[in-house]
């Protein structure tokens, strides 16, 4: 496109600059220099005025033949296309003008002639006839008598010699005139004056003097003046120049008596010249007809002179303008043509930019296209793999109960010492297996919770040095069993302490640990370091002798799914869970790898995170890894039993959950110590509640019909078994779930996938809490006077928290008691209805609460308030019985003796 602009912008400037054709170039070369050569030479330039394209050089040789030479070689080199000369002489030039003739330059011979016949054309007036009108002037004037001198012009020129003949010859028509010389001048006055002088000194007695031209006749003048000062002599001469010192100005002057108009006529000459170079008609002899001066029409004639220069010059001055005006339009036309060639450029410049910016713009719509194409791609990968992930997830969800409910069977079966050998292998095998599968559950649940930023850190403090010394130890066995030399490079003992989430690091640790059994043969080895980086952080890596990852895979190995080329199976969940509970903790995972050489993963956590420590329930409720192949030894999985403190009847826990399976098993779990009932909804449950009232339920979070919160919600707000603990089983993954239960007035947490031995401590544990509250209540009777017992201050967080409407239902119980006692038909029937329960719903609850029947409340009131009236009154023992609702005397002292020990009457005697 450039090399375009380029051509165009040479082409424009080349139109502007050349002009239409070729100028013509006329030379002059004139003889002389004086005033008749100088209005020549003018006239000449005022016919060029008619021309386009001509120029005029002139040359003047200054009467000097050799210039002349000279100068007529110089313009036949140049080459002119034409030449005007005025010859010096008649036969000196001759040859140079041949030269020029023979060249194919056109020559005009002008005013003076050579020898030559080699000439284009002759423009001229006819000096002999000059010559001959003068003398026969001169010989009237002196009416055929007296005395003529002739001073001639430059011997040798064509006008001095036909000049000569002319005047001669008319002389001699007249007798009485005496042609004293002819004297030889070189056409300046000062050669006739010197001629002149000359004349006088040999004849002195002059009537006439012919000069050849005006200024040879003026300059014999001023030799007769200077000579023969006074003496009356006439003077004629040829030129009749206008102007103040031309001839006809020295005619009407008086200083001469005539003069001859010898015409310069440069327009016609130039005409002339042109037809030639035109190749117009022309003719080769051009004769100049002319006039005698005398004083009689010197006057006119000057004023015709004086008009002709006035208009020539006004000719001249507007010729001068149009020039101007044409340099001006010129420098127009070029500015002008260079403006519509800069036009033309920028026109053709944006149309190029416009086609570039168009394709430009087609080639973004098309990027933009596939860029819109490609990002449609992406999101419809990243759905699919956001599918992939959900249904994962919810698989994971799915397997998770069945998983708990094989794996804690079959750990809890591995664990039973009297099953051995290959029995005890195979349940091993099985251990092991499900625990991977566990670990496979957990992991992309837990992958998920962190994609949606639900997973926080619980955060504890320990030593990670003795972290990761016990959680090394449950690889021994799995590292043993592929031939795996485990070596573990770290001080235990060093002050390693770190604030993180233990279980996360646990995890970190335990898939670094699994990928490195997974990939390292049989007699490899992985070294577990730990230690410090320089700025304080600690770090530890796993290593392997394995088979390495290639260079190429290395950045993509900690993307979710990904996997290795000679990955053997694995869901490519792991490393990138890693790096999700390593940057949890603000640290970092590395990899160094060298193909067949081994992998080293180095994490790196800063010493303590952000926020408060979790209380340690996630410690409690998770176990060892369910990969770790540890996990089969028998003590870990066995269920802990628990001291059967109490005397009490069994207690009863309902177990609430869709699935018949968890219910069996926790049936299972809580069978052996505790009356299990079972609902299969919150729905069904919250009815069994209500008619059992049970001593604490187990409820599944997720159920149809009723779920788990709504359940406790009701459960809680209800008189009748608000005081029930409640166990709620939780995904693990769902704090919401905790939290909200929690708000809904739930007491314990068991997150699933759960152990039995979880789960029978955390039911125990609120059981015990239960009766320790009991006691407590006990010692401070609701039948007593003595205000409630500070239920709510003395029960543990843990514990099931007298919520206020157990409170309330307390205080109104003693209420009712007190108020209703001297009713010796006072029945649990009629306490209950005051209060609004049923007769099982209030021994239940009250039994709860108190560790009392209301009955065994209402007697102990009762007995109270008959020993208060015994120290305080002189009633009769009978009047107080029957006062304080006994309906015999003698029971009520039984009753008395039974609960204080002593007898009524000892009593009032104290
Ligand atoms: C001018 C001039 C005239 C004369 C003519 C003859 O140069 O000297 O005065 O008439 O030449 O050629």
């Amino acid at each position: 496109m450039k090399n375009i602009t380029y051509l165009l912008l040479l082409l424009l400037l080349a139109a502007a600059c050349t002009p239409a054709s070729r100028k013509l170039v006329i030379g002059v070369s004139q003889c002389s220099e004086d005033i008749w050569r100088d209005k020549q030479n003018n006239e000449l330039k005022t016919g060029q005025y008619l021309y386009d394209n001509v120029e005029l050089r002139f040359a003047s040789a200054r009467d000097n033949d050799q210039k002349q030479i000279e100068q007529i070689n110089r313009f036949i080199d140049e080459p002119v296309d034409l030449l005007i000369v005025s010859p010096n002489q008649v036969n000196t030039i001759s040859t140079v003008i041949d030269k020029a003739y023979a060249r194919g330059i056109p020559v005009i011979l002008f005013d003076r002639k050579t020898d030559s016949k080699n000439y284009t054309a002759f423009m001229g007036a006819d000096n002999f006839e000059i010559g001959k009108t003068m003398g026969t002037l001169i010989a009237n004037t002196l009416n055929g008598r007296g005395k003529v001198v002739e001073i001639m012009g430059l011997k040798g020129s064509s006008p001095a010699i036909e000049r000569h003949r002319g005047f001669a010859e008319a002389l001699q028509r007249y007798p009485g005139i005496t042609l004293i010389t002819s004297e030889q001048g070189d056409w300046t006055e000062q050669s006739g004056e010197q001629a002149m002088r000359k004349v006088l000194d040999e004849a002195p007695d002059v009537d006439v003097v012919f000069g050849q031209n005006d200024r040879l006749a003026m300059g014999a003048r001023r030799a007769v003046q200077a000579e023969l000062p006074g003496r009356a002599v006439r003077y004629f001469g040829v030129d009749g120049l206008p102007g103040k010192d031309g001839g006809i100005a020295a005619v009407k002057n008086g200083l001469m008596t005539a003069t001859y108009i010898y015409p310069t006529h440069g327009t016609e000459l130039m005409q002339l010249a042109m037809n030639i170079l035109q190749r117009k008609p022309y003719r080769r002899e051009n004769r100049l007809q002319s006039a005698i001066v005398t004083k009689n029409n010197a006057d006119v004639l000057l004023m015709q002179y004086t008009e002709l220069e006035k208009q020539s010059r006004n000719i001249d001055l507007l010729h001068r303008q149009v020039d101007t005006y044409f340099d001006r339009l010129n420098t127009q036309n070029t500015t002008i043509a260079l403006a519509v060639a800069l036009i033309l450029i920028l026109i053709f410049s944006a149309i190029m930019l416009y086609r570039t910016t168009l394709m430009k713009s087609r080639l973004n719509d098309e990027l933009l296209h596939r860029n819109d194409e490609l990002q449609q791609l992406s999101h419809e990968i990243e759905e699919m793999t956001q599918a992939q992930l959900t249904f994962f997830t919810n698989v994971s969800h799915e397997l998770r109960t069945p998983l708990t409910l094989i794996a804690d069977p079959v750990q809890r079966l591995a664990a039973d010492s009297t099953i051995t050998g290959e029995r005890h292998e195979l349940l091993s095998l099985a251990s092991r297996n499900v625990g991977v599968l566990m670990q496979l559950v957990n992991d992309i649940l837990d992958f998920r919770k962190v994609q949606n930023g639900k997973m926080s850190l619980r955060l504890s403090h320990f030593s990670l040095s003795e972290a990761i010394t016990a959680w090394t130890r449950d690889f021994t066995a799995a590292a043993a069993r592929h031939d795996i030399t485990l070596t573990l490079l770290a001080d235990p003992h060093a002050d390693y302490s770190i604030t993180a989430d233990r279980d996360k690091l646990m995890r970190v640790f335990g898939n670094l640990m699994s990928n490195a059994l997974k990939y390292t043969p049989a007699g490899g080895k992985i070294n577990i370091t730990t230690g410090r980086t320089d700025d304080g952080q600690l770090r530890f890596s796993v290593s392997d002798t394995g088979m390495g990852i290639d260079a190429d895979e290395l950045p993509k190995i900690f993307e979710r799914f990904f996997q290795t080329r000679h990955s053997t199976g694995g869901t490519g969940i792991g490393l990138a869970l890693v790096k999700a509970f390593t940057e949890l903790h603000h640290g970092q995972v590395t990899v160094q790898s060298e193909k067949g050489q081994g992998t080293a993963f180095t994490v790196t956590l800063p010493v303590t995170q952000q926020g408060a420590l979790a209380e340690d329930e996630a410690a409690a409720a998770s176990a060892p890894f369910a990969t770790a192949p540890e996990t089969e030894t028998g003590a870990e999985t066995a269920i802990v039993a628990t001291p059967q403190d109490e005397t009490e009847a069994r207690e009863t826990v309902l177990v609430i959950d869709d699935n018949a399976d968890v219910r069996a098993y926790v049936r299972s779990v809580l069978g052996g110590k505790y009356t299990v009932t079972e609902a299969d909804n919150g729905r069904a449950g919250l009815e069994t509640a209500r008619r059992e009232v049970p001593d604490l339920v187990v409820c599944d979070v997720m159920m149809p019909v009723m779920d788990g919160l709504e359940f406790t919600n009701e459960l809680k707000n209800d008189t009748a078994t608000s005081h029930i603990p409640v166990v709620l089983l939780t995904a693990r993954t769902l704090d919401d779930q905790r939290i909200e239960g929690y708000q809904q007035g739930a007491d314990a947490y068991i997150t699933k996938p759960f152990t039995a031995k979880v789960l029978m401590a955390r039911v125990e544990n609120l059981l015990r809490t239960r009766r320790n509250l009991r006691r407590l209540y006990a010692s401070q009777s609701v039948a007593g006077t003595s205000q409630a017992p500070a239920y709510a201050a003395s029960a543990t967080a843990d514990g099931p928290v007298g919520n206020s409407r157990d409170q309330a239902f307390i205080a109104r119980l003693r209420q009712v008691i007190q108020q209703n006692m001297t009713d010796s038909d006072l029945s649990v029937e009629k306490i209950g209805s005051e209060i609004g329960l049923g007769r099982v719903q209030l021994y239940r609850k009250v039994k709860a609460l108190t560790g009392s029947s209301p009955v065994e409340l209402l007697r102990t009131a009762r007995l109270q308030r008959a020993r208060t009236l015994i120290q305080t009154t002189d009633k009769t023992i009978s009047e107080i019985a029957y006062e304080v609702g006994f309906t015999a005397p003698s029971y009520f002292a039984k009753c008395f003796k039974d609960e204080f020990g002593m007898a009524p009457g000892e009593v009032r005697q104290e």
